[in-house]
C-alpha cells in the first residue's frame, strides 16, 4: 500500500525519484522520503509527513548522488510523522531501508535490538530492519547476504529496498508478498513496486518473485533466493505506452479512465470473438474441451470491486454454460478452510495481480491441488505469474477506484462464459447472439458516456445527502453494490447496497425523503416485479433514481401520462444482450459517484484509507 523507487546509474538520481514518487502516490500518500548516496561519502535522508509537495520544498537545492532510494507511505506502524516516514536508518546512517508490507515478529526484533542498547527513532517496523541489516553487514560480509541473513528472520510481507553507504554502486531490493519490479535501462536500473514509476525511463521490466532477492547495478542485476541459490529471471517489455499514466487534460483520472471505456472494452474484446464458431477465443487459457466438459462448479474470488465483477460474472457462467458458479470475496476464502474441488474451475479476478488475499487464495488452491485460471489487468503481476488466463488490456489504471477495468472485468468474465457455454450445451445461435452483444458494448457503452450532463445533474443532488441505498436484484445487485462502492470511496456519502426484494426485510426503515434510492433496473424479464418494489420506496417518499434500460423507461412514462411518473430522476442506457447489462449499468453509476465527490470538494484519485492493490491484510 505504499510506493517504493530506487535508481542506480549515471544520472543525478534525486530528480527521477521524486518524479517516480509522483506516479505511485496513489499507493500512499501521507509522507514521503528519499536517501541518495553521497559523492562524498555517507547518505543524505529526507522524509517529511504529509503529501510530496512538502517533500520536494523540503530538499536542498543541490542533492548529488547516482543511486538513491525512495518512497510513499500509507501508514500501517506508526502515525504519519517525519520520523515515520521512510527511508529508516541505521544508527550510524550507513544502511537506508524502504519497505512495503508488515513485519509481523516486530515486537520480538524491536526487543532485541532495544536490549542491545540500540535507541529507535520511531515506531514503525521498517527501522528495525535498518538496525539490523546494518549490524549484519559487518566487515566481510556482502550487502546482499546481510540483507539475506535478516529477511530470513522476518516474518511477515515485504518489497524492500536497501541502500548502503559502503557499497553505493548498488541497492539491494527483495520481495516477499510485495511487488518489486526491476526496469532495465541504458547503464542504469531503477526499481520499483509499481511499473508507472519506471516507464518513462525503459520499457524492460522483470518482476521479483516471492523469496527473491535482486543486487542491482548500473550495469544490470542478478538475482538469487533467500538461501542464495541464483535465480534466472528474463526482462520483458511493457506495452503500456507513457501517455497512458499521464491525466492527458482531465482534472482526475477517474474521470479520464470512465471516458476510456469504449477502447478498453474494444482492446479487452479484440481477436477474441470468433464468428466461425460463435465462441470466445482465450489465447492464455489451456482448458481443453474435455477439461472444460469435467467442470462441475465455478467458484470466483475477488476482492472489492473485483469480487463485485466476480458476482456479475458468476451470473453471466451460471446463466451461459449452465455449470453452478458463484463468487466468494477472496479474502474470506483464504481463511475459512475451503473444500478444493477437484472438478471445480476457479477464477481469480484481479486489476493489479497484487492483492495479497486473492493472491494467497490463489496459492492455496494450486497448493491443493485446484485449477486457477486468473482474470487480470497487470501483465507479468504475481497473479497473472501463477495462473494461466485471461488479460484484461484495459491499459494501467491510476485512480484508485476502479473503473475501466470493473467493466472490462465483465466483458472478459462474459468471454469466458461464452467459451464455456459453446463447449457446452450453448447452441451456435445464442452463442452468435452473445457475440454481437460483446461487440456492440464499446459503442453503446460510448452512447452512455454522451449522457454525463444528465447524470452530473443528478450526482449534484444525490451529494446533498449524507447517505444513499442502491438496490438491484439478480443481475442489477453486482451493479448496485459496485454503485455503492464508488459514491462511497470517492465522494464519502454513505452508502449501502440490497437486493431490492430484501428492502421490505428491514432497511426500508431508513427510507425517508432525506434517503435517495438508485434502483438498478435491467430490462429483463424481472422487470415488472422490480418496479413493484420502487413503489415500496415511492410511498415512504424516498427520491427514486432509476438506472435503466429502454423498457424500464417506458414503463415510467406510461405511469406518468396517467398521472405520477414512478421515479424523480431516469438514467437510460442502450438494451443489450440481458448477459451483458451490468457492463452498460454500471457506467451512469460511475459517474454519478465521481461527480458527486467534485460537487462535494473531494479528491476523486486518492480517496482516504484506500490505497491503490492491497499488499497487506
Ligand atoms: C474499488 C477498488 C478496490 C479493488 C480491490 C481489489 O474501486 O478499486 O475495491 O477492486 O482492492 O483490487 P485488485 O482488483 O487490484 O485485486
Amino acid at each position: 500500500m505504499c510506493g517504493i523507487v530506487g535508481y542506480v546509474g549515471r544520472r543525478d538520481c534525486a530528480p527521477i525519484l521524486m518524479e517516480g514518487l509522483a506516479r505511485v502516490e496513489y499507493r500512499g500518500y501521507d509522507s514521503a522520503g528519499l536517501a541518495v548516496a553521497a559523492p562524498r561519502g555517507g547518505l543524505r535522508v529526507v522524509k517529511r509527513a504529509g503529501r510530496l509537495a512538502r517533500l520536494h520544498d523540503a530538499l536542498p537545492r543541490r542533492l548529488a548522488g547516482r543511486a538513491g532510494i525512495a518512497h510513499t507511505r500509507w501508514a500501517t506502524h506508526g502515525e504519519p510523522t517525519d520520523a515515520n516516514a521512510h527511508p529508516h536508518t541505521d544508527a550510524s546512517g550507513r544502511i537506508a531501508v524502504v519497505h512495503n508490507g508488515i513485519v509481523e515478529n516486530v515486537s520480538e526484533l524491536r526487543a532485541e535490538l532495544e536490549a542491545d542498547g540500540v535507541a529507535l527513532a520511531g515506531e514503525t517496523d521498517t527501522e528495525c530492519l535498518a538496525h539490523l541489516i546494518a549490524r549484519a553487514a559487518g566487515p566481510g560480509t556482502a550487502l546482499e547476504d546481510a540483507v539475506r541473513a535478516v529477511l530470513a528472520r522476518v516474518e511477515g510481507t515485504y518489497g524492500v529496498a536497501v541502500l548502503d553507504a559502503e557499497h553505493p554502486d548498488r541497492l539491494v531490493v527483495a520481495r516477499n508478498g510485495s511487488p518489486v519490479i526491476l526496469g532495465v535501462g541504458e547503464r542504469e536500473m531503477l526499481v520499483a513496486s509499481d511499473v508507472a514509476a519506471l516507464v518513462r525511463h525503459t520499457r524492460q521490466v522483470a518482476h521479483l518473485d516471492d523469496g527473491e532477492l535482486a543486487v542491482v547495478e548500473a550495469g544490470g542485476f542478478r538475482t538469487l533466493a533467500l538461501d542464495a541459490t541464483p535465480t534466472s529471471k528474463r526482462p520483458f517489455d511493457i506495452t503500456w505506452s507513457i501517455e497512458q499514466f499521464d491525466k492527458d487534460g482531465h482534472e482526475h483520472f477517474m474521470r479520464k479512465e470512465i471516458l476510456e471505456q469504449p477502447e478498453a472494452l474494444e482492446r479487452a474484446l479484440r481477436g477474441r470473438l470468433d464468428d466461425r464458431f460463435a465462441t470466445a477465443v482465450l489465447g492464455g487459457v489451456e482448458l481443453t474441451a474435455r477439461d472444460v466438459l469435467g467442470i462441475r462448479r465455478v467458484k470466483l474470488l475477488g476482492c472489492g470491486s473485483a469480487y463485485y465483477a466476480a458476482l456479475a460474472g458468476a451470473q453471466v457462467i451460471e446463466s451461459l454454460a449452465r455449470t453452478p458458479a458463484d463468487a466468494e470475496p477472496a479474502s474470506e476464502f483464504r481463511y475459512r478452510d475451503p473444500v478444493i474441488e477437484r472438478d471445480a474451475l476457479y477464477v481469480a479476478v484481479s486489476q493489479s495481480g497484487e492483492t495479497l488475499d486473492t493472491l494467497v487464495a490463489v496459492q492455496e488452491v494450486k497448493r491443493r491441488g485446484g485449477r486457477v485460471l486468473g482474470v487480470v489487468n497487470v501483465v507479468g503481476s504475481t497473479i497473472a505469474r501463477e495462473c494461466e488466463g485471461v488479460y484484461l488490456h484495459a491499459g494501467p489504471e491510476i485512480s484508485v477506484a476502479s473503473t475501466k477495468v470493473f467493466t472490462s472485468m465483465l466483458a472478459s468474465l462474459g468471454l469466458l462464459a461464452l467459451y464455456l457455454a459453446r463447449v457446452r450445451d450453448l447452441g451456435p445461435a445464442d452463442g452468435a447472439r452473445v457475440v454481437a452483444g460483446l461487440r456492440a458494448l464499446p459503442e453503446q457503452v460510448a452512447a452512455v458516456l454522451e449522457g454525463e450532463d444528465a447524470i452530473r445533474a443528478v450526482a449534484e443532488r444525490v451529494a446533498a445527502h449524507d447517505s444513499a441505498f442502491f438496490i438491484g436484484r439478480h443481475r442489477g445487485y453486482p451493479v448496485a453494490l459496485e454503485g455503492a462502492q464508488k459514491l462511497k470511496e470517492v465522494s464519502y456519502v454513505h452508502a449501502e447496497a440490497y437486493p431490492a426484494s430484501e428492502l421490505k426485510h428491514g432497511p426500508l426503515a431508513l427510507v425517508s425523503p432525506d434517503l435517495p434510492v438508485v434502483a438498478v433496473l435491467p430490462d429483463d424479464p424481472l422487470l415488472d416485479k422490480n418496479l413493484s418494489f420502487v413503489q415500496q420506496v415511492r410511498a415512504r417518499r424516498g427520491p427514486l433514481i432509476a438506472v435503466t434500460q429502454p423498457g424500464g423507461e417506458a414503463a415510467h412514462h406510461a405511469a406518468a401520462a396517467t398521472g405520477e411518473g414512478l421515479f424523480d430522476e431516469v438514467l437510460t442506457v442502450p438494451a443489450c444482450e440481458p448477459e451483458l447489462a451490468p457492463v452498460l449499468l454500471t457506467v451512469p453509476l460511475q459517474l454519478l459517484a465521481y461527480h458527486a465527490a467534485v460537487a462535494l470538494d473531494r479528491d476523486a484519485d486518492q480517496p482516504r484509507n484506500l490505497a491503490k492493490s492491497v499488499t497487506v491484510e
